[in-house]
């Protein structure tokens, strides 16, 4: 990816994430399946504190898991989050209720996460959509072997999201070159609320 990312990236991922995540220097922000770390750079020259985590041990930050919700709690330390964010990761990750609880437990009152996920509808490889299920495909072309993708429906996702204890206050979905029409990616904004208000 280097250390400005893809085209892909930086047309259709990072100026909606950026315009949702709105970081500044007082934010203490969880990058959460951050690869090489290159949105945590960015995150950090914009005068934002930055805890960093991938499961690949290639990542210089730290390691954790994250569909383990004890794993990714540890990252907690002296203050809560006042952010988050997860860059074209939720559909590579095979289970997301842990994390979802464990960033609403890490971050504080009010607290936002953001993530830009490829969007269910438009971009599959399989006739299905409400079944959730999982299908291998390349991400950049050229890597040396397929990966798995998880295929989850909007509505499954969105609910566990509301499960967790979030609403959703921001949601773009982003074309990329000259197809206009067709989405690529959703990007969300999440914010923490308490657990009671959404009964
Ligand atoms: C498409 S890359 C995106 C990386 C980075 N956020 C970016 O936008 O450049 C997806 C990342 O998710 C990570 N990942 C997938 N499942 C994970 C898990 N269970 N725990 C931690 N990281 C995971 C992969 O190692 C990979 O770095």
């Amino acid at each position: 990816m280097g250390d400005e990312s893809n085209e892909f990236h930086r047309e259709v991922v990072r100026p909606k994430v950026t315009e949702l995540l709105s970081p500044n220097p007082a934010d203490y922000i969880l990058d959460i399946a951050c690869g090489n770390g290159n949105y945590s750079s960015y995150l950090a020259q914009r005068g934002a504190s930055v805890v960093a985590f991938d499961y690949s041990k290639k990542c210089e930050f730290c390691v954790a898991d994250a569909t383990d919700r004890k794993g990714i709690l540890e990252l907690k330390r002296n203050r809560a989050f006042t952010k988050a964010v997860s860059n074209m990761a939720i559909m590579d990750i095979t289970d997301i209720e842990p994390l979802l609880m464990a960033v609403y437990e890490l971050l504080q009152e009010s607290g936002i996460f953001v993530f830009a996920t490829q969007h269910p509808c438009f971009v599959t490889l399989t006739e299905k959509y409400m079944t959730p299920h999982s299908y291998y495909d390349i991400a950049i072309e050229g890597q040396p072997k397929e990966q798995i993708y998880y295929h989850r429906s909007i509505q499954d996702i969105f609910n566990l999201c509301f499960r967790a204890g979030f609403v959703i206050d921001g949601f773009y979905e982003e074309c990329f070159k000259t197809n206009k029409e067709i989405p690529m990616v959703m990007i969300v904004r999440l914010k923490k609320v308490k657990r009671d208000s959404l009964k």
